[in-house]
């Protein structure tokens, strides 16, 4: 499947020899497996197509803190509160690795958050999904973090220096949420029939999104060809898409719930599971704006900025008082 995305890439990307000397040395480079660094130099469509990725991916960082943070004050015991809390903290970090990371290439962080508010740029439409009870936190952790890690792991080896890095060590830690929310689903699942219940309702609600989560189909998907060139988008939507089937289906098995698709069988032949049809309808509905809480988590996050003005001149005051006086960290 990549290799055979990477043929029509070459087709409908330029070849080598229709390139500038500069375009033709940062391709070899890629080639040859060269990480770019900031200050090399790159072509603008590399730079604006990163732009616009690590922005998504930053956007959806922040925005996926607000269905969780939801129910930290919910949660049903310390423990459980405490774990929720060092997720949802994560994914602000996150957001701060893959913010600085956007800023190399030369955008300002405030820039990129104006453009969220404004409605501008997209963040990941499973965050437009009501949390409704607490088997949600355990199927987002399971399923959400679950595919997260599926399209990041390749990240880590994508050809922009600063972003692979960010992702190696957001990986590292989305693989403790998603060992917490399938921890969560494990606890539902062993209790009464009611909790077992809850947690098939979850994924009833969470499966399909989760699988709208690798984008629309290779066959719509405009961006592929040229970013596997530029090795930015290292594997295919369809295929990281099958992976995470083959990988969740049996985790499900062992749980004991069943995913809301009666056409999901394993199919021997192929060596995978086959799989319902995805509404897209529905996927293109929630990006355009009309999923059940889009409107709430855009006014969520304007709010959050607008409340903390006085958090970031304060910190800026203080930075430039240790300037002033010449600390060393100032
Ligand atoms: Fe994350
Ligand atoms: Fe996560």
């Amino acid at each position: 499947m990549y290799a055979q995305m990477v043929e029509t890439g070459q087709k409908s990307v330029r070849a080598l020899a229709d390139m500038s000397s500069e375009e033709r040395a940062f391709q070899q480079r890629i080639d040859a497996d060269v990480k770019v660094e900031a200050a090399d130099w790159m072509p603008d469509a590399y730079r604006r197509t990163l732009v616009r990725q690590i922005q998504q991916h930053a956007h959806s960082e922040i925005v996926g803190m607000l269905p969780e943070g939801n129910w930290i004050t919910r949660a049903p015991t310390l423990a459980r509160k405490a774990i929720l809390m060092a997720k949802v903290q994560d994914e602000g970090g996150h957001g701060l690795y893959l913010y600085a990371a956007a800023e190399t290439l030369g955008v300002s962080r405030d820039q990129l958050i104006a453009d969220l508010h404004a409605g501008k740029v997209r963040y990941s439409s499973i965050f437009n999904y009501p949390t409704l009870t607490w088997a949600d936190i355990g199927a987002i952790g399971w399923l959400v973090d679950g595919a997260a890690i599926m399209n990041q792991i390749p990240l880590c080896r994508c050809s922009y220096g600063p972003y692979a890095r960010a992702m190696v060590r957001i990986c590292k830690e989305e693989s403790f949420h998603q060992r917490q929310g399938y921890d969560i689903m494990m606890k539902l699942c062993q209790g009464t029939a009611e909790q077992k219940a809850m947690a098939q309702d979850a994924l009833n609600r969470w499966w399909w999104p989760s699988l709208m989560m690798f984008g629309p189909p290779d066959a719509d998907s405009v961006h592929s060809a040229q970013s596997a060139a530029w090795k930015i988008k290292l594997l295919s939507n369809d295929e990281l898409r099958q992976r995470f089937v083959d990988q969740t289906v049996p985790q499900a098995d062992y749980l004991g719930i069943t995913m809301p698709d009666p056409d999901l069988k394993w199919n021997a032949g192929r060596g995978h599971y086959d799989f319902g049809a995805i509404d897209w309808q529905e996927f293109h509905d929630v990006l355009r704006g009309n999923g059940p809480c889009n409107r709430e988590r855009l006014a969520t996050r304007v709010q959050a900025w607008e409340e903390g003005a006085w958090v970031r001149e304060a910190a800026l005051a203080h930075a430039e008082k240790r300037a002033d006086r010449g600390d060393e960290l100032g």
